[in-house]
């Protein structure tokens, strides 16, 4: 699809097209050039021209078959309409902001190719409910790209997980030190996050893939049209079942940036945790060096540009939730021009969260692990001190006194400087009697996150075992 190539091409004016304008009868003076400028469209929807003309060819079979046009003028359409196509992919289609927007642009090419049959295309139909089943169509191949982006990720972080199944890293409850976990325990939570996102986008196609065409204006039309024809030809699911509500609300597209911003939210965490764990005060990870830029002023900087600005563009991407949001709150149905304000927020978010993904399932297999550093980080801080208790409970102790033996326990290691495994038997003792000698099995990182083999716990056998559960989800 040509239609990124399009997207910041010079859109031209021609002053020739001035007495051309669909609705120009009705007027006695021509806008001026500030307001041509301020409600054109064409600059942007542009991007939908593919689109535009697919819907219109769908809605000029169902109208030939529905006896409302001739075989001739359809042919006349076909024709013209490859043509067009033939030009935009090829750059040179000719813009014209004084044609307002992309419909009436092809509107009028067609027209200049295929005369009266051009002009009778718009027969049953209206911009409303048009430009709804364009960005409609648009959005449905977005999403169905979306879904094999988020799809990529998630085999990217599952190939990670599965080479660190058995990796220990500190869990952080407040960002202290709370229990080890596996590195690839880890990982998989983000694929977790990242399957439900990819549901929020299929539970959203099934509404986004509904045909508003026939809507017209707002009320339908006087012609005896077929609307599931149209509906089948361009693959939706139906109809929109009410004509003012088809040609007004784009809740469809603003479900669509909820669950984008929801994407970006997860990746904005998860770059929030690529920046700290580069960091060199912790140095858990490195990122590869094309994912990172330097200092102009100080050499040893290796900046993790990538995530940080991922972590930035979530923001940018709320924030057309947001646009979209109150785009619509104010709207009396049925089809307003505020409207027309909906694509640029959409079209941005579908850019950003595209590219991110993109970035993401590419970088993410690169990062260089610090399995040592790790480790060594979850040696500290005491993460095994739950274990302890644990297994105090498991000699008969109740678990608040087993808590409270514990607490003494780690303030004297901390009072030595030694971790709870590095502690003496005797020493250990002094705190509860029941303390055996087999209490180090417990005291370990490789024992701690191996006890923890259920459903959901952090052992390397089942994090294995939610690989190859996401691998048979994604599959
Ligand atoms: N460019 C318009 C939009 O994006 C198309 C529909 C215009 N309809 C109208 N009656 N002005 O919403």
């Amino acid at each position: 699809m040509a239609t990124n190539a399009l997207y910041n091409r010079k859109i031209m004016t021609d002053q020739f097209a001035k007495k051309t304008q669909a609705w120009s009868g009705r007027f006695s003076e021509p806008v001026s050039e500030l307001v041509k400028r301020y409600t054109a469209s064409v600059g942007f929807d542009h991007r939908l021209a593919l689109y535009d003309i697919q819907g219109s060819l769908a809605h000029a079979e169902m109208l030939e078959a529905c006896g409302i046009l001739s075989r001739v003028d359809l042919d006349a359409i076909s024709n013209g309409m490859a043509r067009i196509r033939a030009e935009i992919e090829d750059g040179s289609f000719r813009w014209q902001l004084d044609l307002e927007d992309v419909h009436l642009n092809i509107e009028k090419r067609l027209t200049d190719l295929a005369g009266d049959a051009g002009k009778r295309l718009h027969t049953a139909r209206s911009r409303n409910d048009q430009v709804a089943t364009d960005i409609r169509l648009w959005l449905r191949a977005q999403i169905d790209i979306t879904a094999r982006l988020l799809g990529d990720l998630q085999r990217s972080l599952i190939d990670l997980a599965e080479r660190h199944a058995g990796t220990i890293m500190p869990g952080f409850t407040h960002l202290q030190v709370a229990q080890p976990v596996t590195f690839g325990h880890h990982l998989m939570a983000y694929v977790e996050m990242f399957s439900r996102d990819a549901d929020r986008m299929a539970d959203c196609r099934r509404r986004v893939n509904r045909l508003p065409l026939g809507a017209a204006a707002l009320a339908g039309t006087s012609y005896p049209i077929d609307r599931e024809r149209v509906a089948r030809a361009l693959g939706f699911d139906g109809v929109c079942e009410n004509s003012l509500d088809a040609v007004s609300d784009r809740d469809f597209a603003i479900e669509f940036c909820a669950a984008a911003a929801l994407v970006m939210t997860h990746v904005s965490r998860l770059s929030e945790e690529l920046v700290l764990w580069m960091s060199p005060r912790v140095g858990f990870i490195d990122l590869p060096d094309r994912f990172c830029t330097g200092s102009s002023i100080m050499p040893q900087k290796k900046n993790p540009d990538v995530p940080e600005l991922a972590r930035g563009k979530s923001g940018r991407v709320t924030g057309h939730l947001m646009a979209l949001l109150m785009l619509m709150k104010g709207q009396p149905l049925a089809y307003n021009k505020d409207n027309q304000e909906d694509k640029e927020p959409l079209f941005d978010t579908v850019d950003t969260l595209h590219e991110t993904l993109r970035i993401f399932a590419d970088m993410m297999p690169g990062i260089e692990v610090r399995t040592e550093r790790m480790r060594q980080a979850a040696a500290e801080g005491f993460s095994t001190a739950t274990d302890l208790a644990d297994y105090l409970v498991r000699q008969g102790l109740p678990f608040r006194d087993a808590h409270e033996a514990v607490a003494r326990a780690v303030r004297h290691a901390a009072g030595r400087g030694l971790d709870l495994s590095e502690l003496p038997l005797e020493e250990l003792r002094q705190f509860a009697a029941e303390i055996g000698p087999d209490v180090f099995e417990s005291l370990t990182l490789d024992g701690s996150v191996s006890a923890r083999n259920h459903v959901g716990g952090t052992a390397p056998a089942q994090v294995l075992a939610a690989i190859a559960r996401a691998r048979a989800r994604l599959a």
